[in-house]
């Protein structure tokens, strides 16, 4: 049980090992737990000279191959950029704990039947109905509209309503390769750096904050 309970607080900051571990059990925990900032980080490409951020919902976190997961629209720029350059940063902070996560690796993006199909099985239709949107994402329209389709605007779709949508559906993975831990206190702040290759981790460090 303890590895899903949301830690109020770093358990132990004089020691990295534990502090890592706090990390990625705070990741898993804001998957589920809509108060944690850092549910909602923001996902950084960078593609012909251009860094584009957009925020995101953490919606799976894998520790034991140190992956992170979120689903987009395939249509969206996100999903080619990811494609031409995979090596991508994310940010996230938690305003209450007062903590910030810089991850960076290289993403993947996924939508077949192992991956797509099974995670597009198990969400809700409340969060898939997005995916019905008739219009590309970001394509310049002549008037406000959600680009819903009319007759789900005002409801969530069944799931037999959504079989074109998953068309649309996309998984984008990032295999973490550093992560740079800063936690603000009134005492002085503490930062430390993790480095992982092939999910294990492979240097660890405090860093001057
Ligand atoms: C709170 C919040 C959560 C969001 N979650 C996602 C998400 O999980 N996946 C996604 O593709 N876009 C999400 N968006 C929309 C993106 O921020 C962005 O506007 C959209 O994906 C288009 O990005 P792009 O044009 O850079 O590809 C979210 C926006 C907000 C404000």
């Amino acid at each position: 049980m303890a590895d899903t309970m949301t830690p109020d607080h770093f358990s132990d900051v004089t020691r990295l090992d534990g502090i890592e571990a706090d990390c990625w059990r705070l990741l898993q925990a804001a998957v589920q737990d809509r108060s944690c900032g850092w549910r909602l980080p923001a996902l950084a490409t960078f593609l012909n000279n251009e860094v584009r951020q957009r925020t995101v919902v953490l919606r799976k976190v894998n520790v034991q191959s140190r992956r992170i997961f979120v689903h987009t629209d395939i249509r969206s720029p996100k999903y080619n950029s990811i494609l031409s350059n995979p090596n991508v940063s994310w940010l996230f902070y938690d305003a209450a704990r007062q903590v910030q996560l810089q991850l960076t690796g290289p993403a993947t993006v996924h939508t077949d039947a192992d991956i797509a199909d099974r995670i597009w099985r198990d969400e809700p239709e409340s969060s898939l109905r997005a995916y019905l949107a008739p219009h590309v994402p970001g394509s310049v329209r002549p008037a406000p509209e959600s680009n819903l389709p009319d007759d789900v605007e005002q409801r969530i779709p069944e799931r037999d309503e959504l079989s074109t949508a998953r068309a649309n559906f996309a998984v984008i993975s990032c295999e973490v390769g550093a992560a740079d831990w800063l936690l603000l206190r009134p005492n002085g702040n503490l930062r430390a750096r993790f480095t992982y290759e092939a999910g294990a981790v492979s240097t660890i460090d405090w860093l001057a904050p």
